[in-house]
């Protein structure tokens, strides 16, 4: 199956895993490990930075499969806070060429982040996959996960 096909199932499994589960994490978390173990080992940290309810310019780490993340991240900073700012998909083939990346695991070389809004239409988090390999994410991967991320709160 090609990679399109491969990302059309794992949105249909996903959907039918959190169908109507009430606790946010548990999405999360299911979503986390069926990409990464759909992906792994081209998604070497894959997870969620959620916008704090507290200190709502701030995303805090999230479920996650993968090394040690960093625990928060401001609105603005690396890949992810620019994301969170712009609240559109960031490819980003060299993350040594990024200004302001935040370097959680050395290992990484490039990473895709796909904002995840909530049914109000509010952001509620940044899906971040990071991988060893550079220039490891393309035009497919964006379609893919931005399919699975528009229906992961609503499902
Ligand atoms: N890649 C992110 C940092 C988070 S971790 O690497 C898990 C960024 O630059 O926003």
């Amino acid at each position: 199956m090609d990679r399109a096909g491969q990302y059309e199932d794992l949105r249909a499994e996903i959907e039918s895993v959190v169908a109507g589960e009430t606790y946010i994490p548990a999405r999360y978390a299911s979503a986390a490990s069926l990409l990464w173990q759909a992906f792994s080992p081209r998604f070497f940290w894959t997870g969620f930075y959620v916008v704090d309810p507290l200190k709502p310019s701030e995303l805090v780490v999230g479920p996650y499969q993968g090394t040690l993340g960093c625990l928060r991240i401001p609105f603005g900073k690396g890949v992810c806070g620019a994301a969170a700012q712009s609240q559109e998909t960031l490819i980003v083939p060299d993350v040594h060429a990024f200004p302001g990346h935040i370097a959680c695991d050395s290992r990484t070389n490039s990473e895709i982040v796909v904002p995840v809004f909530d049914a109000a239409g509010q952001l509620a988090a940044i899906l971040d996959v990071d991988s060893e390999q550079p220039d490891a994410f393309d035009e497919i991967d964006r379609l893919g996960l931005e399919a699975i991320c528009r229906r992961l709160l609503t499902a």
